[in-house]
């Protein structure tokens, strides 16, 4: 187990939002509630061999929240080597977001923000030095979230889902491995 915190408890709401959840490497055992979550929240559906074959390249960014046992979010990504959204670093190791989701009635309570820690402090264990990831414009929520943690729009990706809906790619520097490798 990675983690486990309640949601929310310094708040005067406590009583209606408080969450325990635990934050958890995934593992093969948890695919189908990981499939299940992303089918439910996403119409960006993949196949069992997609889910397995990130698993398998990049097992620390593929995390997984659980409350009372049952798997009610996800956070999957990749590691690539690319040219920087911001900054003119040149060629360099880049973490990217492929998919996050919470189920409905467990979002708004913090999980969606500590999955997305959790995978952009092991992205810094990779040695990426940023954190990059696709949205739909008109995904507030989830805009909301990335903005919260300091990702910034980098860009517009035009007509970038099957639907043509355009995509923000947003970005974020991650902290130099091993210079203060604790996410902010
Ligand atoms: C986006 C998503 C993962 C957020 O998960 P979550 O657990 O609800 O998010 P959190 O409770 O950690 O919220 C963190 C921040 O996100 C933003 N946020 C989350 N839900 C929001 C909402 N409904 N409206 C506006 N902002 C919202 C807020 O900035 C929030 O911080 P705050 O509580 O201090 O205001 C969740 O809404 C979800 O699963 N959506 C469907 C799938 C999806 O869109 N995935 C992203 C694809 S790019």
């Amino acid at each position: 187990m990675l983690v486990e915190r309640k949601g929310r408890e310094n708040e005067w709401l406590t009583m209606v939002l408080e969450v325990n959840y635990k934050l958890k490497r995934f593992k093969p055992s948890d695919l189908e509630g990981v499939i299940r979550i992303n089918r439910e929240c996403l119409p960006e559906n993949y196949t069992t061999l997609f889910f397995m074959n990130l698993y398998k390249r990049f097992p620390e960014t593929f995390i997984v929240a659980e409350v009372n046992g049952e798997i009610v979010g996800y956070v999957m990504c990749r590691i690539e080597t690319g040219i920087p959204s911001f900054k003119l670093l040149g060629i360099t190791k880049r973490g990217h977001v492929i998919s996050i989701a919470v189920l409905p009635n467990h979002q708004q309570k913090g999980i969606g923000y500590a999955l997305m820690r959790e995978a952009t402090q092991a992205m810094v264990n990779y040695k990426a030095k940023e954190c990059y990831l696709e949205v739909r414009e008109s995904n507030l929520p989830a805009v909301g979230l990335y903005k919260k943690l300091g990702f910034e729009i980098a860009r517009t990706a035009r007509n970038y889902y099957a639907d043509r809906e355009d995509a923000f790619v947003m970005a974020r520097q991650l902290p130099l491995y091993g210079v203060n490798n604790k996410y902010p």
